[in-house]
């Protein structure tokens, strides 16, 4: 929002204990990233945008989350868990320093959109000392409920003080609140101890608003933004909104999806022009595709970039550290991990390919394996430019093989090959003229007796 500055505090103590899982509930991931990221991701930021992640005290994970997912977050401790109020005052400092408008997020609201923390703001230009985010809920069973009169949000009642009059409405307190940086920390230190588990409870912000005589509005969304996740049922139905949405996002892009609802996409996926997805992809985090590419059916592909016009599988499997140069092709059955493949390689079999240098038009030969690990350590490989690997060859690293350099089938190669040299390893070869009628014969005979 143009001249007013913003501090967004993101709330992500407490437990989930719900979820069944050793894990930090923020820290589960939607679409290959936390929670608490998607959140991040959303909250303003740029000049005048500043951000602050308040998090319990044995949770140190979801602290270096925060601070990986936005350089700018800082974050904040909540040693006793004493409810969404308490939570946010643990941010005091950062309140302190001033800024005009005071955003508060959950953590656990990963499809929320940084236009609807622009929208938020809104109100407060126009003079309100709070705006809450509320969305009509289709059971709004735990939700706090938003009381309106006339224009004017009153009071939020959470469920469980709610009246049955109260319960029957089903406009529901997201979670997302804007205050004025004016008023915000003397709104927020006014909330006492007045509900029935001993909580601070933020939603009382709107009746110390009111009784200062000021104004508290509501802007509405949809129900599928604000989701928030306890459950793992939950978090699977914010993974299929999250989906929905990508697999839309990149079909307007330009990206052909022949059966999009069977492509996973990561929310970092990035596309270049006339992408082709065959059906049944999983696309991990990290993954960048180039102009022309074409990923055939039943690929996956974590932390790769596939350069122009590469065509992947079906039935490739790119690992992390994977880069495959313009007009590369990965076919069936093939591994590649930390393996740099260079313009036009060929690698298009039943092939390992780790902790690799493929130069520039190399030909890997079905079944080729490099053997990069003894049991402690990880070896490089690297072959040149132009080299033939020759099908069924096993390559033990660290080992070069040189440009243009030509492999036998089946050869097990231990040591560096020359450019443009021939290596094979393999036992001799024995034939025996007529050997196969001799044995024939014999068996018939035997078979006769
Ligand atoms: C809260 C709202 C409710 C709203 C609902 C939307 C309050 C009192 N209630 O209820 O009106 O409809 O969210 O999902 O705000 N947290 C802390 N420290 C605490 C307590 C909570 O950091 O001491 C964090 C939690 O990690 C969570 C968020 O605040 O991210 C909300 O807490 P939660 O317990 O989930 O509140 P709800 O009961 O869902
Ligand atoms: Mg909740």
């Amino acid at each position: 929002m143009t001249g007013r500055t913003s501090l967004t505090i993101v709330l992500a103590a407490g437990e989930g204990t719900r979820m069944r899982s050793s894990l930090p509930k923020v820290l589960h991931q939607v679409a290959g990233q936390s929670l608490l990221a998607h959140v991040l991701a959303a909250a303003p930021r740029g000049a005048g945008a500043s951000l602050a992640v308040v998090v319990g005290p044995d949770h140190q994970a979801v602290a270096d989350e925060a601070v990986r997912a936005r350089s700018d977050a800082s974050t904040f401790i909540q040693r006793e868990r004493l409810g969404t109020a308490h939570a946010v005052l643990a941010a005091r400092d950062a309140i302190a320093a001033g800024a005009d408008d005071l955003l508060v997020a959950f953590g656990d609201t990963p499809l929320i959109s940084a236009a609807t923390f622009e929208r938020l703001r809104a109100p407060l230009q126009a003079g309100a000392a709070l705006a809450v985010l509320g969305f009509r809920a289709a059971d709004p069973t735990g939700y706090g409920r938003l009381l309106v009169e006339g224009h004017q949000l009153v009071a939020i009642r959470e469920h469980a003080d709610a009246t049955a009059a109260e319960r029957a409405i089903d406009l529901c307190n997201a979670g997302v609140m804007a205050f004025d940086g004016k008023t915000a920390l003397k709104v927020i230190e006014a909330i006492g101890k007045a509900n029935s588990k001993g909580e601070y409870y933020l939603t009382d912000a709107v009746e110390v608003v009111r009784s200062l005589g000021l104004k508290a509005a509501v802007i509405e969304t949809g129900e599928d933004e604000v989701r928030g996740i306890n459950t793992k049922a939950q978090l699977a139905q914010a993974e299929a909104i999250m989906q929905t949405r990508l697999r839309n996002a990149a079909l307007e892009a330009g990206v052909t999806l022949i059966a999009p609802e069977t492509v996973h996409l990561a929310a970092d996926t990035s596309f270049g022009q006339n992408v082709t997805i065959e059906p049944f992809v999983v696309i991990g985090p990290g993954v960048s595709i180039a102009d022309d590419a074409v990923i055939h059916a039943f690929s996956h592909v974590v932390q790769a970039a596939i350069g122009r016009n590469a065509s992947i599988g079906p039935y490739a499997r790119l690992r992390p550290g994977t880069s495959v140069g313009e007009g590369a092709r990965i076919g069936n059955f093939v591994e590649t991990k930390a393996a740099i493949l260079e313009a036009g390689v060929k690698v298009n079999h039943l092939t390992y390919i780790g902790d690799t240098h493929i130069g520039a038009g190399a030909n890997i030969g079905a079944g080729t394996i490099t053997c990069n690990y003894d049991g402690f350590n990880k070896h490089k490989t690297t072959i040149g430019a132009g080299a033939f690997v020759g099908s069924n060859s096993s390559l033990v690293a660290p080992v070069r093989i040189g440009a243009g350099a030509y492999i036998g089938s089946g050869s097990v190669i231990t040591r560096d090959v020359p450019d443009d040299a021939l290596a094979v390893e393999r036992s001799p070869l024995i034939t025996k003229d007529g050997w196969a009628n001799r044995f024939r014969d014999i068996k018939m005979r035997d078979k006769k007796k």
